[in-house]
């Protein structure tokens, strides 16, 4: 047997390459920029974790010590997350604090991009 020649391995590694750009396209349409899945999926992690910090842990770091959002708590979160401002729709509680239209879809996109179940 003839040892594999760059030439043999050519047709494969070009499959290869169009497989990996065309899954990178196909993720990017859904963010505004290109950016592939995951590094949409760790943008959005950061703007959710900004408007948990500033909307949620300012009630939560006195009333609710145990609940207190951070980066490596978040995903786990999630599911909380979702059932209270999403579907019980129990939280932000109170008058006081609100989230802006733009904060629901945030954390609405980040939340898809999540385990719920
Ligand atoms: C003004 C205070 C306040 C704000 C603002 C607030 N929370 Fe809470 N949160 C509480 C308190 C108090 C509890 C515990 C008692 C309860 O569940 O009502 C709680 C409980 C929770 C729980 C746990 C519920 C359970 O029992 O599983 C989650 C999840 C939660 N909050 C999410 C959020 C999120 C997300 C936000 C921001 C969008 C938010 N909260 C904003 C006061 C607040």
């Amino acid at each position: 047997m003839k040892e594999p020649s760059f030439k043999m391995l050519l047709p494969g590694l070009i499959v290869a390459i169009l497989i990996l750009n065309s899954s990178d396209l196909n993720s990017s349409q859904s963010a505004s920029v290109s950016l592939g899945w995951n590094s949409y999926k760790t943008q959005l992690s950061k703007e959710a974790l900004t408007i948990l910090e500033t909307k949620c842990n300012v009630c939560h770091r006195r009333q609710n010590p145990l609940m207190i959002f951070k980066e490596k708590n978040i995903a786990k979160r999630a599911p909380k997350i979702y059932k209270q401002v999403f579907l019980e729709k129990r939280m932000p509680k109170g008058d006081e604090i609100r989230l802006s239209q733009e904060e629901y879809r945030t954390l609405e996109k980040w939340l898809f991009t999540q385990k719920l179940f």
